[in-house]
């Protein structure tokens, strides 16, 4: 019998710009059709999948398409900035930017246990998302960026961590166009829509974001060191060539503080863990072998730029024993 959430064993593998064309094609069709004149509703993270979403939900439907971009105050440094720049000024889309952020810090303060921040996190994001629904007329679809692995693991990462979730409150049918591919096409049929490479080829980004990284309770003044200092780090890698590369590269500040020395003063300062992998699917992981100098530059700059820091700190466990994140 046909199952719509099993790829067809004829399905051939997008990995070239000519196949995520016929691709794009086809879905602009099949989207249309599904659609008509209706209004499709849709949480834009800013990763990979959501944004390929939305891209070709633009093609398709263009101004029937509203998205939400829900800043909760845990994402990257420039993220939501370049959400509002490709999307609302480039691709024209009609994008509802939420500043949640205080919200969901108030939420946060004082909540120290890995388990329930990422709870609060999934379910304020839930709430965050509906009360935008709720505000809208004449939605009928929810769009989401379902990728096969997903479906493949129903109980994986993505369906049982993710804050861009299907929200069960919002009874809409869903649109869910990338349902069928694997992440590399994914990436493919990015790139053939013109989304930008730091787009396209992202690394991974939990759902609770820096949350996760701003160990402990989160502070404001501990996040920022996460933001500032997992900036700098990503600047340099992009330079050194190895953005792309390396599988996944991110700080962390733990809630601890050490003793330092800065102009002949004593500071009492966190310090920033960095963390920089290999791993093909996540289950087990290595530390990435870098250029020594490159490190040393790269703990001068966050020593010396990121506010409250002294020391620097390099994570070079293999998982097992330790998980790539620090919570
Ligand atoms: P761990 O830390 O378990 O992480 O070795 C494996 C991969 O999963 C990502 N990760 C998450 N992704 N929500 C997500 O969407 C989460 O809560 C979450 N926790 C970990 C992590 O970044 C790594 O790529």
């Amino acid at each position: 019998m046909f199952d719509p959430n099993k790829r067809p064993d004829t399905m051939k593998r997008i990995n070239t710009p000519e196949l995520a064309k016929a691709f794009i094609d086809e879905q602009i069709k099949a989207l249309r059709t599904q659609i008509g004149d209706k209004k499709v509703l849709l949480a834009l993270s800013g990763g990979v999948d959501s944004s390929v979403v939305a891209a070709l939900l633009i093609k398709a439907v263009g101004q029937q398409l509203v998205c939400v971009h829900v800043n909760h105050g845990l994402l990257r440094k420039g993220e939501p900035e370049q959400v509002i720049k490709v999307f609302r000024d480039e691709m024209n889309a009609n994008l509802i930017y939420v500043d949640a952020v205080d919200r969901f810090l108030d939420k946060l303060a004082g909540v120290d246990e890995p388990e329930r921040k990422r709870k609060i996190i999934g379910a304020e994001f839930i709430e965050v998302f509906a009360e935008e629904a709720a505000k809208l007329d004449g939605i009928s679809f929810l769009a989401q960026g379902t990728i096969y692995p997903d479906i493949l693991e129903s109980d994986g990462i993505k369906s049982h961590h993710n804050v861009g979730g299907l929200p069960k409150e919002l009874n809409f049918e869903l649109v869910e166009p990338v349902k069928l591919l694997y992440k590399d096409e994914v990436r493919v049929v990015g790139k053939e829509l013109g989304l930008p490479d730091g787009m396209v080829y992202r690394q991974p980004f939990p759902g609770p974001g820096l949350g996760v990284r701003c160990v402990g309770a989160i502070t404001r003044d501990r996040l920022e060191a996460v933001r500032e200092s997992d900036a700098i780090l990503r600047e340099e890698f992009a330079k050194n060539g190895l953005e792309g590369k390396v599988w996944q590269y991110f700080t962390v500040v733990p809630d601890f503080k050490s003793t330092g020395i800065t102009d002949g003063k004593r500071t009492y300062d966190w310090p920033v863990v960095i963390r920089a992998v290999n791993t093909v699917d996540a289950v087990t992981a290595e530390c990435a072998e870098l250029d020594f100098k490159m490190m040393q530059k790269i703990v001068a700059r966050i020593t010396s730029e990121v506010k409250g820091v002294n020391r620097v700190l390099w994570d070079i466990t293999p998982k097992p024993s330790a998980t790539i994140e620090w919570e």
